[in-house]
Order: C-alpha cells, then sequence, then structure tokens
C-alpha cells in the first residue's frame, strides 16, 4: 500500500503545488490521477518514485517512510514517462533493459528480460534496433525495462499522450494484464478514456484531492467530472447525452459493445 500523509510541495521559484496532499493506493488496483495541466499529477509521480525529494509530511510504501529507506523503494517502484524517445540510452533492447539490472547474474538477466518483453507482446523485437520502432512499440520496451526490474508499483505518466490509437489500445491491453497478474498501477492522464481503466479516479486540484470517484460510481456521479472541468469518458459522455434526452441506458462495463446493446434494446422495446 501507498501511503501520501500531509505532502506539501513547492519548487524552489514556484507557488505551492500540493498543499497538505493525503491519498491511498491499495495493492492491486489501477488509480488513475486526473487534474488540469499544471494541477501537480507529475510532482506526485516524481515524489512517489523518489525523483523529487519530499519536504514536508510523509510518503509510506508498505509501510515504510520513503525518506528513511530510499533504496527499498528503488526496487519497489517503477515510473514511465510520456515520451519514451527521451528515455532511451542503447539502440540495442537488451542493452537497454540489462542497463538497469547490472548487479545480476547474466542469466538471471537474460531470463527478466525475456519475461518482461513478454509482458509488453515485444519479444519478438529482442535483437531489432529500438530506434527503429514505432513510438508505442518504444514506449512498451520502457515499460519492460520498468518491469525487469520485478517493480510492486507502477507509475504511468501520460503513458500513452504521444501515441496513436491503435498504439494505446495495445497499451490499455497491457495495463489490464499488468493488474491481473497482480502489479499496482497508478495512471497519471490527461486522456479522458484513460479514466475507464482505472478502479478509482482521483481528481486533483488546488493542491489536493478534490474528489475520488470509483469505477462503479463513474455514471451518477458525472456532475462531479463537469464540476471540476474533467473531459469525461467518451461513452459517459454518449451515456449522459442519451439521459438528458430522456433514455436511459445501465451497462456494467463502459464498452462500445455494451453500449450498442443496451442501446439496441432500448430501441427495440
Ligand atoms: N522543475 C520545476 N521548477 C519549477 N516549477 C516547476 C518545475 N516542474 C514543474 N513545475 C511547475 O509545477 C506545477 C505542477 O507541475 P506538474 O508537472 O506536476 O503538473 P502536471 O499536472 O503534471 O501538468 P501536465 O498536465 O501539464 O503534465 C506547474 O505549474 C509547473 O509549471
Ligand atoms: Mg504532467
Amino acid at each position: 500500500m501507498i501511503k501520501i500523509e500531509n505532502v506539501s510541495f513547492k519548487y524552489k521559484e514556484s507557488e505551492m503545488i500540493l498543499n497538505n496532499l493525503n491519498f491511498q493506493i491499495n495493492e492491486g488496483e489501477i488509480v488513475a490521477i486526473v487534474g488540469k495541466n499544471g494541477s501537480g499529477k507529475s510532482t506526485i509521480g516524481k515524489l512517489i518514485s523518489g525523483i523529487l525529494k519530499l519536504k514536508s509530511g510523509k510518503i509510506l510504501i508498505d509501510d515504510i517512510d520513503i525518506s528513511k529507506n530510499a533504496k527499498d523503494l528503488n526496487q519497489k517502484v517503477g515510473i514511465v514517462f510520456q515520451n519514451p524517445e527521451n528515455q532511451i540510452i542503447f539502440s540495442n533492447i537488451y542493452d537497454e533493459i540489462a542497463f538497469s539490472l547490472q548487479n545480476l547474474s547474466k542469466e538471471e538477466i537474460e531470463k527478466r528480460i525475456e519475461e518482461a518483453l513478454k509482458k509488453v507482446d515485444m519479444l519478438d523485437a529482442l535483437n531489432k534496433d529500438l530506434y527503429t520502432l514505432s513510438l508505442g512499440q518504444k514506449q512498451r520496451v520502457m515499460i519492460a525495462e520498468i518491469l525487469a526490474r520485478n517493480p510492486k508499483y507502477i507509475i504511468l505518466d501520460e503513458p500513452t499522450a504521444m501515441i496513436d490509437s491503435l498504439g494505446k489500445e495495445k497499451i490499455y491491453e497491457i495495463i489490464k494484464n499488468l493488474k491481473k497478474q497482480g502489479y499496482t498501477i497508478i495512471c497519471i492522464t490527461n486522456l479522458a478514456d484513460e479514466i475507464l481503466l482505472a478502479d478509482r479516479t482521483l481528481i486533483l486540484k488546488n493542491g489536493q484531492i478534490a474528489s475520488e470517484i470509483s469505477k462503479n460510481e463513474l455514471l451518477q456521479k458525472i456532475d462531479i467530472f463537469k464540476k471540476y472541468e474533467i473531459k469525461l469518458p467518451t461513452i459517459l459522455e454518449i451515456i449522459a447525452r442519451l439521459k438528458e434526452n430522456g433514455i436511459n441506458i445501465d451497462i456494467e462495463d463502459y464498452n462500445l459493445e455494451q453500449l450498442v446493446s443496451s442501446l439496441s434494446k432500448s430501441c427495440k422495446g
């Protein structure tokens, strides 16, 4: 479990970014963090992963205070950023992933690389030049690089912001599979549709969690998204507009198939 307790943060020259922030991430869940540009989402990711140093408040990862045990933290949390091209060091995929596994035996490194590439469906690319891959494929290798270090918590900071729609879908599938394998995932996002991946969505405003919405409350809490000017996932937007026109749709999973099936029933009925 990750606990953020009374965390406040400002950059040297900035105003207060996080203001007595409190929230918790439970094991095995996907949590989306949304909020306007500049609201401090990436700052939260960097604090949890230890890239930025905490100045006030506490972050506990599995009950360990990260300011007291940075080494443990390094192994438990992996972070992937928006632009894979800023993170690539080597053109060879093996070298790229092996770079962060330096203290392990050759056999262990090979095993980890193979397993990690399998999880992102990129094992076929092992001998390819990283620079020749598409952005989506490069991002999948960046996720594999994190996975090879065997983290428990994965922070994805706008992982698909630069990637085309097919590439996005592939990464969504990978995120869902990682959850099934037991990883705990924080997905920082500006893309409404990524909210649908999450068990819970936290809305960040004025350096605090202004609202928290679980997946099964999405329909009832549409007004909260509007209040905080967070764009609704397309399917929810459609359902909300239909509701305004007197058509009530009740579906368990917000996907196109279910929407079409429910709409067809209500049209025929
Ligand atoms: N190194 C820095 N020095 C000074 N100010 C910074 C620094 N990094 C970020 N900021 C400021 O802190 C605020 C929060 O930045 P952050 O990157 O966490 O926001 P964000 O919610 O991730 O935004 P976006 O949606 O654009 O990615 C912004 O106003 C930003 O300009
Ligand atoms: Mg950001």
